[in-house]
């Protein structure tokens, strides 16, 4: 299928390691997004940040920082910093979800806002130094509020406009909504991606076919659970369970010394392994006990387990 294909940004999932030996393994995505940073008001990028955004760590990786903010001179600041850090574009997040940031009028509490929204995209676009795409859902509480913020998105040269068909208050559960999404991509003067739900290749067929104008599919959580979907959506493989064991061994050693620790390293892996257990026939029993893991000896034992004993999908 010969559409652009961009990893999601999964906090506490794609983190730099996970995106760099994704690349490396798998590949089949043109762009991967980072999980989104929050610039302070002091202007300085904290170690974690840095860790994640250093271009050491994303070398020979595409990838767009994601950054959520409601102050125009923080994401000004931020889209500055990124330029000197070599990348070539900037997202902005205004789907975020959760009650701690829209309580504070970010990520999909922006929605709410359209009047701020709409000053701020101003003032970014009337100084912005590098190319803005923007990453929203639909609305925050009713498909009603779709039309204004399109009107807002559709006044400034926005790279893509990534859409989650989904409100606020949906999280990222129940239908989405293809006909809000219908509404986002008809006479867009912007090139509109489809993000939601994409699980499979035949997610991505029906999409391409209900939407062929579309400009990209972004895939998350499809991807944690089948990290070989970009590739297979290009007519690659399968991912075979040896190379699913290496990429999960690849990024436990790889955290490990990253943390200089084993326990911080399992714990980033049970989040992952929360959707990746999908991919294995009668994974259910292993989901239980590895969302409860604390020990690092217990996560090497239940992954040790998971390879030896369960079958792969036939569907992978
Ligand atoms: C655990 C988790 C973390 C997420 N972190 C981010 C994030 O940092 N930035 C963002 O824009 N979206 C984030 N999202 C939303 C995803 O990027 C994506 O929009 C959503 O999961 C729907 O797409 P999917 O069905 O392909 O996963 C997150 C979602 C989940 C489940």
């Amino acid at each position: 299928m010969a559409v652009r294909t961009e990893l999601a940004p999964l906090e506490g999932i794609t983190t730099w390691l996970f995106r760099r030996t994704h690349a490396r393994m798998f590949g089949g995505a043109d762009r991967y997004f980072t999980p989104f940073f929050s610039p302070a008001a002091e202007h300085i990028l904290t170690k974690k940040e840095l860790r994640d955004l250093a271009p050491e760590q994303n070398a020979g990786v595409p990838t767009v920082p994601q950054v959520m903010t409601r102050r125009a001179e923080d994401f000004l600041w931020a889209a500055e910093r990124m330029a000197e850090l070599g990348y070539g574009e900037v997202n902005l997040n205004l789907g975020c979800p959760s009650g701690t940031v829209t309580a504070k009028g970010k990520g999909a509490g922006f929605l709410l806002r359209p009047d701020e929204l709409d000053a701020f995209l101003d003032a970014v676009f009337s100084r912005v130094c590098l190319p803005v795409s923007v990453k929203t859902r639909i609305g925050y509480r009713d498909t009603a509020e779709l039309p204004r913020l399109l009107e807002i998105f559709r006044r400034y040269p926005i790279c893509e406009l990534i859409v989650h068909p989904r409100l606020r208050e949906e999280f990222y559960r129940g239908p989405v909504h293809l006909d809000a999404f219908a509404q986002a991509l008809a006479d867009s003067p912007v090139p509109v991606a489809y993000n939601g739900d994409l699980k499979k290749p035949e997610d991505v067929s029906d999409i391409l076919r209900r939407f062929p104008a579309v400009s990209g599919v972004m895939i998350g959580r499809g991807a944690a659970a089948d990290p070989a979907l970009p590739r297979r959506l290009r007519g690659g493989p399968a991912a075979g369970r040896e190379e699913l064991q290496t990429f999960t061994r690849t990024l436990y050693d790889g955290y490990r010394s990253a943390y200089g620790s084993a326990g911080p390293a399992a714990q980033r892996m049970k989040e992952l392994w929360f959707y990746l257990i999908e991919r294995f026939d009668g994974g259910e029993k292993y989901a239980k006990k590895m969302r409860r893991v604390k020990a690092p000896e217990e996560y090497e034992r239940l992954e040790s387990g998971i390879f030896q004993e369960l079958p792969l999908r036939r569907d992978a």
